[in-house]
């Protein structure tokens, strides 16, 4: 780790990879927590805004836990839903998940969703094979996010959709020292405590995961910048929508 609180870039895969699997089991109830429950909304927004077609198949890059895949087979339960990640632990969570909605009655979707292990900046899947592909808190974890959007668009077909949810550097407004402050102190003291009431409190002190997400958070990309990457990448029409004071954005483009 460097003085900023985020590991050198040839560490970073490795890093993100272990301190997900170490927040795993309390990943859920810390994000309800300090988006307010806010992010349930988002992440039916984003699945909303794919528009997918009647048996679509939709995938979900850096699916953690599986909550955008989870709610995109709530939204179409016809469709073909596959959520991918890294981390073997976040996913653990996700197919428990998986398996109580397959027990209600009527289950979520057919075959619930597909949990397949791969990386973001080397999908496991054809051309072309989704048509619509989103991702949620993903890019500013990924070593290089122009390396990912262009595997994210390359599994899209012609005129498929990508929807990637991100959190942005709070904005400049009279809001910025309580935006600050939230992201800085409350978002990691509301991490901890979660970890800790589960019994998992942080045991390495030089990959403090509630430090690096605020610092990842700053040093990403402001949202006309991460518009300007997905246009380069060649998704045609991107636009955005901003969330919680500018702090979260919802990315859309068309392959
Ligand atoms: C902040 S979590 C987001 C989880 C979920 N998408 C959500 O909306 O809550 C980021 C996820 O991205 C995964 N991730 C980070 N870099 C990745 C990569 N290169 N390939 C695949 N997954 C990656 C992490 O393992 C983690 O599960």
């Amino acid at each position: 780790m460097n003085g900023s609180n985020l590991p050198p870039a040839s560490e970073k895969a490795v890093y993100v990879n272990r301190m997900f699997a170490q927040i795993a089991h309390s990943y859920d109830l810390t994000n309800r927590l300090i988006t307010a429950g806010q992010d349930i909304a988002w992440r039916r927004k984003v699945t909303e805004l794919c528009q997918l077609p009647v048996a679509g198949r939709f995938l979900d890059v850096g699916t953690g836990t599986g909550d955008i895949a989870f709610e995109a087979l709530r939204l179409h339960p016809d469709a073909e839903v596959i959520g991918c990640d890294f981390t073997y632990e976040m996913m653990a969570v996700g197919r428990k998940k998986n398996e109580r909605a397959l027990w209600r009655d009527p289950p979520a979707g057919a075959g619930g969703v597909e949990f397949v292990q791969g990386d973001g900046m080397r999908l496991p899947f054809a051309d072309g094979h989704f048509d619509a592909v989103a991702s949620g808190f993903l890019l500013r974890n990924v070593t290089d996010i122009d390396l990912c959007l262009a595997e994210l668009r390359r599994v899209t077909k012609q005129d498929g959709r990508i929807v990637c949810l991100e959190t942005s550097p709070p904005p400049q407004s009279a809001l910025t020292p309580l935006l600050r402050l939230y992201l800085f102190k409350v978002i990691p003291l509301l991490g901890r405590l979660v970890a800790f009431a589960g019994g998992a409190p942080n045991r390495s002190p030089d990959s403090d995961p509630y430090q690096y997400l605020p610092a990842s958070t700053a040093a990403f990309l402001p949202p006309q910048e991460m518009g300007r990457r997905m246009a380069q990448a060649g998704f045609r029409h991107v636009s955005y929508l901003p969330r919680m004071f500018g702090t979260v954005a919802i990315y859309v483009g068309i392959v």
